[in-house]
Parts: structure tokens; sequence; C-alpha cells
């Protein structure tokens, strides 16, 4: 059972132009490979071992094909909005000609959208790299920006019309760390070096495709970060701790704000990289103005002191991204989610209010938030408390931020649908909706429904 005194405190404190939405990737939710090309992450998955549990691109949630049905839930949850990923490779297969195909099935997603009355948020890069991209380097092919341009080029003109706000990517930070620096994430590379360069690479490609979506007169232009608190629990990491703080967040929002690249980084990273690859014009192109930043929000980072007892500890090993000192060991304290996630509301209040510090004058989203849960599906039913509680106590510490002056806009759950959760597979439920990934059924879970209560009670 919902608690729908909760529900209506929450809902009272929550705007009416304020944005609610649910998310979703290309990748993680469409199936369908055969009517695309290959990407970065068909070839990862082709790799045993790569997927925990060996899942490979179909059929997800066979999304491509349920379109019709998806956007029917959308309209029963009655959101404003759908955040979701452009397949780069579905659009221009090979990374070369536009596939018609691939092109009319946005048209029918952002039409069926506006048809029911919810806002199309577009990212245009949700990781999923022409295969043919990534053999000629990736995101560090010095021309990959020309590249994104094309491909901005393509679904500018022919979705442009009717998209209500645009992300260029989707958290920059996974792409370079996971995919490039460390082997977590396809490509996987696991070179430090190739990691700090894509992480470059990829901002000017943002800044490319700001330019191209600029240039075709459309607005509410932005981009997606994956933001957080880093909390030191000894006072002894508190170094370590500032330097993750640097490389999670404040290398992102200093390029963008026009800020040079911090001394500290140059010299941490000084036997990995001499930074040559940096051009003066594209960091002029990078702090170009956005129209909103995008934050996924879902976790803190705390750090305690390495020691025998912190090696047992689970989450992130920092000292696989470039540059990291060593002597700090990640510990998130219980609760946590199915991910191993640190749960902690207070983290995305502090979160929004050092992003508007950092970069101010740029309106907020949410753009994800959300935990995977041991869902299980009874009688037609999935009670999951442990999501409801997590989104209850989120949007609320959210609006806590708004309460105390951050320019917060809107908030989007992740995820619409469980889908594939990349490496770790389909084990991973984030969905509001629970699918049956054998039969593809959709059942609503408890925490689609207190959305819906939510938005149809809100101020
Ligand atoms: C974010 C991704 C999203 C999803 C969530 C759980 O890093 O953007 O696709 O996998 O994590």
């Amino acid at each position: 059972m919902l608690d729908t005194t909760a529900i209506n405190n929450l809902s009272q404190r929550i705007p009416s132009d304020f944005i609610i939405g649910a998310a979703t990737a290309s990748w993680q939710v469409e199936g369908d490979s055969a009517g695309r090309g290959r990407s970065i992450w068909d070839d990862f998955a082709a790799v045993p071992g790569n997927i925990a549990d060996g899942t490979v691109a179909d059929p997800a949630c066979d999304h491509v094909n349920r379109l019709e049905e998806d956007l029917d839930h959308l309209a029963w949850l009655g959101v404003d909005a759908y955040r979701f990923s452009v397949s780069w490779p579905r659009v221009m297969p090979e990374a070369k000609a536009a596939s018609e195909a691939g092109l009319s099935f946005y048209d029918r997603l952002v039409d069926g959208l506006i048809k029911r009355n919810i806002k199309p948020v577009l990212t245009l890069y949700h990781w999923d790299l022409p295969s043919e991209l990534e053999a000629i380097g990736g995101w560090n092919n010095k021309d990959i920006h020309k590249h994104f341009a094309d491909y901005t080029e393509l679904v500018a003109k022919r979705l442009g019309d009717r998209v209500a706000m645009w992300a260029t990517l989707n958290e920059p930070w996974v792409s370079a760390f996971l995919g490039y620096a460390t082997k977590i994430h396809a490509p996987g590379h696991g070179d430090p070096a190739k990691g700090l360069e894509a992480a470059y690479r990829l901002m000017t490609a943002h800044a490319s495709g700001l330019e191209v979506l600029r240039s075709h007169g459309l607005s509410n232009l932005g981009t997606v970060l994956n933001l957080t608190t880093v909390i030191a629990d000894d006072a002894e990491v508190e170094p370590v701790a500032d330097y993750v703080d640097l490389l999670q967040n404040r290398f992102w929002l200093d390029l963008l704000a026009g800020r040079p690249i911090d001394g500290q980084l140059i010299e941490r990273t000084k036997d990995i990289t001499d930074w040559a690859f940096v051009e003066q014009e594209q960091l002029k192109k990078i702090a170009a103005p956005i129209d909103w930043l995008g934050i996924n929000y879902y976790t803190p980072f705390r750090l305690i002191a390495a020691s025998e007892q912190s090696k047992k500890a689970v989450g992130q090993d920092f000292s696989l991204f470039p540059g990291t000192p060593a002597g700090a060991a990640m510990n998130p304290l219980e609760p946590r989610t199915e991910m191993g996630w640190e749960i902690y509301s207070p983290s995305i209040t502090s979160t929004l209010k050092q992003t508007a510090d950092r970069l101010p004058d740029v309106p907020l989203y949410i753009t994800e938030n959300g935990g995977a849960f041991d869902d299980k599906l009874v009688d037609g039913e999935v009670h999951d408390e442990g999501r409801v509680s997590y989104f209850l106590s989120h949007i609320s510490a959210a609006l806590d931020a708004k309460d105390q002056g951050v320019d917060l806009r809107g908030y989007f759950a992740w995820s619409l649908l469980d889908n594939i959760e990349w490496a770790e597979g389909l084990a991973k439920r984030f969905g509001i909706i629970y699918v049956d990934h054998v039969t593809q059924v959709r059942t609503p879970k408890d925490s689609a429904k207190l959305i819906k209560a939510m938005v149809e009670a809100r101020g």
C-alpha cells in the first residue's frame, strides 16, 4: 500500500511547472539490433565475461516493436516528459549514410509522445558509439567531434521541429573512465591515457553538437553529467576525496564554465599524459552557454582510509581512475541498493547545491535518479517498497535544494522499464515498470503508481 499522506505532502511541494518524467536509453531498451548498425556495446557484449549474465542487445525490452504499448504506459503514468536516447548506429549505420527506417522509428516515438502530451527529451549520445568509429580510434580520434556534428545535423534536421529538450551527451565520465581508462564498460581499453583524452574529446563533441543544434535555431539545449557528493569519512583521505571530486565533478563543470583545466589534475596525471591534445580554440567552444544541465545522481562517494578492513568494502575502486592518489577505499554504508550503492538522500541536496555554485545561472534538472532492488512479481503486483522509499526521500531532498535557492526545473526517474543495466546485464532491475524478460509482459510496480499519484496531486 502506498502512503498517500506522504505522497500528498511531497506533491504539495512540487510546483505545477516542475517537469516530472521517466528516462531510458537506446541500447538498454530497444532490441532489434538487426534494424541498425553495430555499436561498441554489441562488440563488448559479444565477449564472454564482459556482461555479468551474458546478456546481449536482443531482445532487451523489445521496445522498437512495442513502442505503442510503452507510449501508452507513459500516458497512463501522466508524466510531463520522457527522456530517451537516439541510437547513432540506428540512424547512421556504419556512421555513414542515413537510415530511413531508423529515422522513422524516432519520428514515431516523438510523434507518439506529442500526441499523448508528453515532452520529448532527446539525448544524442548514451554510449552506443558506432563500431566503425571505434575502429578509427573512437573517442580518441581527433576528428570525432566532426563525426558527432554530422550525426547531430541529421537528427536536428529530422526531429528539430518537435523535440522539447536536447542533451548532447550522457555521462561522459562513464564513457571516458569506465570505457577507456578501465575495462568495465565498452569499448574496454583499460588505458588511463586513452581515458583522459576521451574525456576531453567527448566535450569537444558536446561543443560541436551544441553548435549544430544552435545553427538550426533550436533551443533548450544542454548536456547530462553524473555528479555526486564525495564524502571523506577520515580526515586523512581528504586529499584523495578532493581529487575524486575534481575528476568526477569539477573537471566537467569547469570546462563548461570556461575555467582552465585544473593544475592539480595536470600535475597528478603527468606520468600518464602531457595533455598535448588540448586546443585552446576547442576549450572556448566547450564553454559556449548551455540552456540547462542535467544531473544523474544515484549515490554519494564515501571514502575511508584503505586498510585491511576496507579491502572488504564494496563499491568502486577509485585507484582505477587516472591520477587518483592511493590510500582511500570506497565505503558505501547501509542501506544499499542491489548495485551496492549507498542510499543517502542528503547527498542529492548537496550535489545540486555544489553544482549550482560551480556553474551558476544554469537551470538544473535531475535527469536520472533511482535504484536497483530485488523486485518480485507476485499475483500481478510488484510491491517495491525499497524503490518507493528511495523516490520519496530523494525527490524530497532534491526539492530541499530548490527551496534553498537552486534553480531546479525537473526530475526524471530512472528508469521507465527494467532494462539492460550495461555490464550487469538484466539481473539489476531499475524500472518503475517490471518487465518479464521472457514474455516481455510489462507490469507497473508500486513505484510507478507513486509517480502517477505524485503527478496527479502536485501543486
Ligand atoms: C547511469 C546510466 C544509465 C543507467 C543508470 C543506472 O549511469 O546513465 O544508463 O544505467 O546509471
